[in-house]
């Protein structure tokens, strides 16, 4: 396998919006391409990619391969009349890796606010979504990022299992955050990132992912 964590580039854009419609399925509205353009290109924004060379397609997992569903087919069709397509700049052509996972934040002043971690549903439970993590928590030690924290919905249990994995606790509570549902969002933050405590325990867990899921340091950002 050749996988490969790095950051997120305008060739990426549409399966990055393929990816969030199938990792957020209720989630409305999703990013359009100039949202996401405009992202990236947002010096306060940094986002990174989880990819596989040498694949289009899921060649294993839960989903199957050759079936994809209503909205990938809509997408498609969408992509052909896209506003920017016609009234903007053209699109780059698309990445020849297939994306797997997509992760981005936001700094402000001392703080890193994860925006969004996702996994396209064939490739979840292989230690992708933990990868992006982990390389989000470097970058804001980069960045000199004094806490990490991010919005989770109160019924994401296995976002919130990973998150508390990594030392993230309950800050607070935002109710009927997600206008989709009305649901309450949990605000989770880490302790100073920089800490003894906190770095010994993130280096551990750093370690042992890097063991049990090997293939996927391969590349390195
Ligand atoms: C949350 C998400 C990013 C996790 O990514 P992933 O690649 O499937 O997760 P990993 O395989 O790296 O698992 C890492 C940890 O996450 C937790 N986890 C992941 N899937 C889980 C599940 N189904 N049940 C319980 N815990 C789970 C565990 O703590 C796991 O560690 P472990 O393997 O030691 O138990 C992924 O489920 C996803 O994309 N979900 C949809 C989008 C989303 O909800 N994003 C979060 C927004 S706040």
């Amino acid at each position: 396998m050749d996988y490969t964590i790095r950051p997120m580039q305008d060739s990426d854009i549409t399966q990055a919006i393929e990816l969030d419609h199938e990792a957020y399925p209720s989630q409305w509205p999703h990013p359009t391409y100039a949202s996401f353009k405009q992202e990236l290109h947002n010096r306060l924004a940094h986002y990174i990619v989880a990819s596989k060379k040498n694949e289009t397609e899921p060649a294993t997992g839960k989903q199957d391969a050759g079936s994809k569903s209503f909205w990938q087919r809509l997408l498609q069709l969408k992509h052909l009349f896209d506003h920017d397509r016609f009234f903007g700049e053209e699109m780059p052509p698309p990445s020849k890796e297939y994306i797997l996972g997509v992760a981005g934040f936001w700094t402000m002043v001392d703080e890193i606010h994860i925006t969004t971690i996702a996994v396209r549903n064939a490739y979840q439970q292989q230690g992708i979504g933990e990868r992006l993590l982990i390389s989000i928590i470097d970058m804001a030690a980069q960045l000199n990022a004094r806490i990490v924290t991010l919005e989770v919905r109160v019924s994401n249990k296995q976002a919130q299992a990973l998150y508390k994995k990594y030392g993230f606790q309950q800050a607070g509570m935002r109710p009927r955050y997600y206008s989709d549902n009305g649901e309450d969002a949990l605000l989770m933050s880490t302790d100073t990132i920089t800490s003894a405590f906190f770095q010994s325990h993130f280096q551990q867990l750093k370690q042992n992912h890097q063991q049990r899921w090997r293939e996927l340091y391969i590349n390195k950002i």
